[in-house]
């Protein structure tokens, strides 16, 4: 049994997330935790809120809220949430914990212990009237070179020119719109990253077995010389920085953030004394295969930032092993945005239906190779198509026809013949795929044949036609209904990744009284064995049918849903 490390990129504290946030690192890291369970491994899968930042304090003032009191009310909206996309953390912690704090502060004075930490003092924007020391982006004014005038401190929008904030002409605070400010000296640490590029060149080179498009972010930003990085910030939300002449400053939110990845393993092993040898998990990890999901925009700090301070520390600590970024999910064309409320919100969709339909829509259209796109056509044909033709009606096809004429056990009579035996071996290749397309977290492929196991059962009884059948034989007749109802019990095996709920029902359908939630069992993954036997289900067994598995989505409600949210082409 091999033990997986699962962490998915943590999700910004300061408001609810949208589809696109969910399929690009929590949504495929459940599929891939689950599946790994499913074949018996020793499986953590780890996620938190990524608290601290400007745009957490932001958000908390906007709201009206003492931030820590904001963060602990969006740490449980977002947790809710998640719950109801069947994220099957086995911990969902949060960046600003205790934990995070010793572990941040401890690499802090690992870092500074091994010469990797030099104090610089740097000319910083001040804001009288805000009494705070404020970020780049946080000064507005206007463009040195284009007179556009609310280019921001780090960049204007209007000619993308990289700026600094002091060539901002007339510069004032985006925060109060105040013009009292002045440039301050402040102290602050910067990581002397450049200092590590040869091993994280040496570590990236020995990734072969990495998608291109993680290696290839990498290497560009060693090709373009690694810079060293300020680490510390003038913030009251965050880590605070134990270091003498450091009172009232904090890390750099993306430096405490990675180090939640350890945080929370440590949280969820506080949890429980049973949990305390977690430190295997990160540190005598040679058994342990660690594998990070994220969106692109998140490579570097993972390939290069975080990995660096993990060699400067000069500790044992575990390095990722795999990490599998993903493109951009669109909607309509244009990118999901929540500054601009466009695409669907994770709360709205769980509003509009079950997390079945949006979990096998994101993975069926996974955006790996390259950008995929959202439109509520595409949504509704694959959903009615896939889920509510291919599965849902081959299951209560079966069913009602196999009570209505043989009763509400399972049928029996006949023995398998040639069309039983080919069809096991037509699914028994379609497994294969679909194990090899998990393995490699190909997510599209992967939910491609699984869509062929599905097809192929429908084959199956278009072939043999059990209501033509029983006219003459009804031995024949059992056969096919006995053997498709297999078909649905294989089903609620294979399924169990990608459309959890569903599964769950169709493994439960075995008693007279159907599925009760919260009665189910880890499910198993199906041996190739048991796959041409069938035999899960003997003739006798009793059986119910249930209520529709999943509802064709309409014309009406694709009309009423593009008006709801949006659905201008904006690319
Ligand atoms: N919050 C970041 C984002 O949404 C991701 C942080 S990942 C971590 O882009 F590793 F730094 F935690
Ligand atoms: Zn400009």
């Amino acid at each position: 049994m091999a033990r997986h490390l699962i962490t998915s990129a943590l999700p910004y504290i300061n408001g609810i997330k949208h589809l696109g946030n969910l399929v690009g690192s929590m949504l495929p890291a459940d599929v891939y935790a689950r599946y790994l369970r499913q074949r018996g491994h020793d499986v953590l899968y780890i996620c938190a809120t990524d608290e601290h930042g400007t745009p957490a304090e932001l958000a908390a003032r906007d709201a009206g809220l003492p931030v820590a009191e904001f963060c602990r009310q969006q740490y449980e909206v977002q947790r809710e949430i998640y719950a109801g996309f069947r994220l099957s953390f086995d911990h969902f912690g949060r960046s600003s914990s205790e934990q995070n704090r010793e572990l941040t502060q401890h690499f802090g004075r690992r870092l500074a212990e091994r010469g990797y930490i030099e104090e610089r003092t740097v000319k910083q924007v001040y804001s009288v009237t805000d009494g705070r020391f404020l970020p780049d982006r946080y000064v507005v004014g206007t463009c040195p070179y284009c007179g556009y005038e609310r280019a921001r401190g780090d960049q204007c929008e209007n000619c993308t020119r990289l700026l600094d904030p002091t060539q901002l002409i007339e510069p004032r605070s985006a925060i109060s719109g105040s013009p009292d400010i002045e440039v301050r000296d402040s102290a602050h640490l910067y990581f002397l990253q450049s200092k590590l590029a040869d091993q994280l060149r040496t570590w990236i080179e020995s990734k072969t077995d990495w998608p291109v498009l993680t290696t290839s972010i990498a290497l560009k930003w060693l090709n373009e010389g690694l810079e060293d990085r300020g680490i510390t910030r003038d913030l009251e939300w965050g880590v605070p920085v134990d270091r003498p002449g450091f009172e009232g400053k904090v890390y750099y939110v993306w430096f405490d953030a990675p180090i939640e990845y350890i945080g929370a393993t440590k949280e969820w092993a506080d949890v429980d004394p049973a949990r305390r040898d977690w430190s295997s998990w990160w540190t005598e990890g040679d058994d342990v295969t660690y594998t990070q999901f994220m969106a692109k925009d998140n490579i570097p700090f993972h390939a290069i930032m975080f990995p660096g301070t993990i060699f400067a520390s000069g500790e044992d600590w575990k390095l990722t092993d795999y990490i599998k970024g993903f493109n951009w999910l669109n909607y309509y064309g244009g990118k999901f945005s929540t500054s601009q409320g466009h695409g669907i919100f994770t709360d709205q969709a769980l509003d509009l239906l079950p997390p079945d339909y949006w979990r096998y829509f994101l993975m069926a259209n996974a955006p790996e190779g390259q950008d995929s796109s959202f439109t509520w056509e595409l949504f509704a044909a694959q959903t009615n198509k896939d889920l509510a033709d291919t599965l849902g009606n081959f299951v209560n096809r079966v069913l009602s026809f196999s009570k209505k004429r043989f009763g509400p056990t399972v049928p029996a009579g006949g023995e398998p013949g040639p069309a039983e035996i080919e069809l096991a071996e037509e699914l028994v290749g379609h497994i294969q795929d679909y194990a090899a397309a998990l393995e490699a977290m190909q997510f599209r492929k992967a939910s491609q044949a699984l869509r062929a196991a599905w097809s192929a059962a429908n084959s199956y009884l278009e072939r043999k036609e059990p209501w033509v059948q029983i006219r003459t034989d009804a031995d024949a007749a059992a056969l096919t209904l006995r053997t498709s109802m297999n078909l649905i019990y294989l089903f609620g095996l294979l399924s169990a990744p990608i459309i959890p709920d569903a599964a769950a029902v169709l493994r439960g359908l075995w008693t007279e009284d159907g599925y009760t939630e919260g009665e189910d069992q880890q499910p198993v993954w199906p041996s190739d064995d048991e796959v041409r036997e069938l035999a899960w289900l003997p003739a006798g067994q009793a059986f119910s049918v249930p209520n529709v598995l999943f509802r064709k989505i309409t014309d009406d409600d694709v009309a009423e849903w593009r008006e709801q949210f949006g659905a201008e082409d904006v690319g």
